[in-house]
């Protein structure tokens, strides 16, 4: 438990855990499942958190309130990791009254079978609190379509559930001015891609929406607080929904006997010559959460890519797939990669990119066998043209 204003507490719990998120994604540094109350007259707690870890919350409920002092909870995100203590919270508070949107009651219903005692809200409505109040502003696929986030005028808080949240649990502090602010940045960067990413048209729509609230503190259900510096947490999630990369080179490579590996590091020269941060990850040994991170914050991105089967080297194709899922588009890109036979890998490769609008840089550097001196010049140069070009 800890306080963030006199009437709010942070009641969470970290997650060290589970090893995928959403049973896909790492998280080797855990994750936190945020969950705050808010005491006016009458009491409210926002958001639950997985049930693994129910005993926890309850126990963090404890320490600020009795279980007969709820009056409500309000549930911002169905998604089970906020929602999964609900049945057990309810057994200790059955007064509490649930307050989400219209398709959230639906969810409730789906997920545990809960009818009544719900109040639905819609856009702008209002919760008083006495003393406080809370407004409702739906923020429809962030990344579900029942999403809500809940505002507290009297503190200026919002509680923004998914949105500008990160992977990474709260061990040293909850607040920006806690921690080292950088690591959870990196990791909001990661988690946007790998969960929020799809659909960046509306998060745009909600960045427009709450740009008119006066933002104290973001409070979101995952990673820290942000109370020092909520704007830059704000700024990097515009950035990010309108697809905006840094200047940088993320290099990633795949190779089956070496033939490929050997171009990588000429790669690598050519961008630092150029002098933009270069990021290298291999399609089989880093997760495509990493690729699919790097992929989404820099400008451009370098493949090394052998032939295999007729096509891309396999860890390649699941990140080709990976793109076109998540719909990135808008990125500069150049290839390298060894074959013996058919070739064609980095044809295939470039032609499912330009159908996301990249801007394939020619030539693709297609070898056979070992790369020759020629062909480790030619990689070189390609790869501190991209990285100029970053720059511009
Ligand atoms: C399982 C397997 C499948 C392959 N399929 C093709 C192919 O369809 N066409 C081709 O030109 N080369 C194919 N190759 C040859 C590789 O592309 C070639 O050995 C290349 O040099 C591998 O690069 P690397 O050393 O970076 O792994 C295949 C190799 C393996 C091991
Ligand atoms: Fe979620
Ligand atoms: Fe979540």
């Amino acid at each position: 438990m800890k306080r963030i204003t006199e009437g709010v507490c942070y009641i969470g719990v970290n997650d060290y855990e589970t090893e995928l998120f959403e049973g896909l994604w790492p998280i080797p540094e855990g994750v936190s499942y945020n969950s705050y109350i808010v005491q006016g007259e009458k009491t409210a707690i926002i958001d639950t958190v997985k049930i693994l870890f129910v005993d926890e919350f309850l126990n963090n409920i404890e320490k600020v309130t009795s279980f007969d002092k709820i009056d409500y909870i309000v549930l911002n995100h169905l998604e089970p990791d906020h929602s999964g203590s609900l049945l057990r919270l309810l057994e200790k508070a059955p007064q509490a009254v649930i307050i989400c949107s219209k398709k959230a009651k639906d969810m409730t219903d789906y997920l545990y079978k809960i009818t009544e005692n719900i109040i639905v809200v819609g856009e702008g409505e209002k919760l008083d609190l006495g003393g406080r109040e809370l407004v409702f502003y739906m923020d429809p696929l962030v990344h579900w379509p029942e999403t809500m986030v809940t505002y507290d005028t009297k503190d200026q808080i919002l509680f923004s559930c998914d949105a500008f949240g990160s992977y990474k649990a709260l061990d040293v502090g909850i607040f920006d001015d806690e921690v080292n602010p950088d690591e959870y940045f990196e990791e909001t960067i990661r988690y946007f891609s790998n969960i929020v990413a799809k659909y960046v048209k509306y998060v745009q729509k909600a960045m427009d929406k709450l740009s008119g609230l006066e933002i104290k503190m973001i409070a979101p259900a995952h990673g820290i607080v942000w109370r020092k510096n909520p704007k830059r947490i704000i700024d990097l999630y515009i950035d990010l929904s309108a697809r905006k990369a840094q200047p940088g080179v993320a290099v990633i490579w795949g190779s089956m006997y070496g033939n490929t590996k050997q171009v990588v590091e000429y790669v690598v020269e050519g961008v630092k010559e150029a002098g933009v941060p270069v990021t290298v990850l291999e399609f089989s040994r880093h997760h495509l959460s990493y690729l699919l991170k790097e992929s989404w914050k820099n400008k451009a991105v370098i493949l090394g890519i052998p032939t295999y089967d007729g096509g891309p080297f396999l860890g390649a194709s699941y990140y080709l797939h990976l793109m076109k899922r998540k719909n990135l588009r808008e990125r500069i890109v150049g290839f390298f990669g060894s074959s013996m036979w058919s070739g064609r890998a980095l044809h295939q490769a470039a032609e499912q990119l330009k159908e996301l609008d990249w801007e394939v840089i020619e030539p693709l550097l297609e070898f056979r066998g070992s790369a020759t001196k020629e062909v480790l010049m030619q990689a070189k140069e390609l790869a501190k043209k991209i990285a100029l070009m970053t720059k511009e």
